[in-house]
C-alpha cells in the first residue's frame, strides 16, 4: 500500500469511527440498545477476557486497552482493580470523549486519541498487561501486524497480551482491501498469528477451533519474551 493511500485510508477509519460515536455508539460498538445492555455487554467482555471475578486481571502496575471505545470495558475493570494504572487509546477523539465522560470518576483510568497504527505514545517496556477486544478484527492486515509488533515493545518481559480476534477457517489471514468498510470482519488464523508474534511472544494460549468453521471470540494469550 502507497504512503498516501494509508494515510486516506488512516483518516478515512478515525472519521468513521468519529460519526459512529456521535451516532450511536451503543450499537456501533456492542450492537446495544440501551445503557443497560451497554454495561451488560461491558461486563461480559471483561469476564471474557479476565474471567470470573476477573481474576485474571493484576492488581497493581499499568495496563492498556489497544481501542478503548466509549469505556465499556474499562469500566468494569476501574473500580474492581483500584490500584492498577488503566490506559485506553483511541484512534476517534469522538471516542475518548465519551469514555472520558463515563469513567471521569475513577482516577486510575488515563485516555488518550492515538493515531490508529502505533503506541508511539509509550516507551517501551512500560505496560504488565496490554488488551483489545472487537478492534483488531477490523484492521487491514499492515495496521493489525504493526499493533501485534508495538504490543511486544510497550510491554515489560514476562507482561501479558490478550486479545480477540475472529477466525474462519475459510477465510482467515485474506486481507479483504476493503478500504471504506471498517466494520468489514478480517479472520485471523492460529499459524498466522503463532508466526507473527513469535519473535517476541510465547503462546500462553488461544481458543481451539476444532471443529468450528467460524469463531467470533477468538482469544489469545501471548506473554512477552526476551526477543530471540
Ligand atoms: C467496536 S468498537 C470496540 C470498543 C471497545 N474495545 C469495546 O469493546 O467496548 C471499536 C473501537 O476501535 C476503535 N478503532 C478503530 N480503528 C482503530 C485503530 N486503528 N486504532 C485504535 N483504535 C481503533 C474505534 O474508534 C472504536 O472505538
Amino acid at each position: 500500500m502507497g504512503i498516501l493511500s494509508a494515510l486516506v485510508g488512516r483518516h478515512r477509519n478515525r472519521r468513521y469511527w468519529d460519526v459512529q460515536a456521535r451516532s450511536d455508539h451503543r450499537w456501533h460498538i456492542s450492537h446495544s440498545r440501551t445503557e443497560e445492555e451497554f454495561e451488560r455487554s461491558g461486563a461480559a467482555t471483561a469476564e471474557l477476557l479476565f474471567g470470573a471475578a476477573l481474576a485474571a486481571l493484576p492488581a497493581t502496575g499499568c495496563a492498556l486497552e489497544i481501542g478503548c471505545g466509549a469505556g465499556r470495558i474499562l469500566g468494569h475493570l476501574a473500580p474492581a482493580r483500584p490500584q492498577l494504572r488503566l490506559f485506553g487509546v483511541d484512534v476517534s477523539a469522538e471516542m475518548i470523549r465519551l469514555a472520558q465522560a463515563r469513567l471521569r470518576e475513577h482516577a486510575n483510568v488515563i485516555l488518550l486519541r492515538s493515531d490508529g497504527r502505533s503506541l508511539d505514545l509509550f516507551p517501551d517496556a512500560t505496560f504488565d498487561l496490554v488488551y483489545s477486544a472487537l478492534v483488531l478484527q477490523h484492521l487491514p492486515s499492515a495496521i493489525f501486524r504493526r499493533y501485534l509488533a508495538e504490543a511486544g515493545r510497550v510491554l515489560k518481559l514476562g507482561g501479558l497480551f490478550r486479545f480477540q480476534v475472529q477466525y474462519d477457517a475459510r477465510r482467515n489471514g485474506r486481507d479483504l482491501h476493503l478500504p471504506n468498510n471498517f466494520r468489514t470482519i478480517r479472520y485471523h488464523g492460529v499459524e498466522e498469528i503463532r508466526e507473527l508474534t513469535s519473535r517476541d511472544f510465547e503462546v500462553v494460549e488461544h481458543t481451539d477451533p476444532a471443529g468450528q468453521r467460524q469463531v467470533h471470540d477468538f482469544l489469545w494469550t501471548l506473554r512477552r519474551r526476551a526477543s530471540a
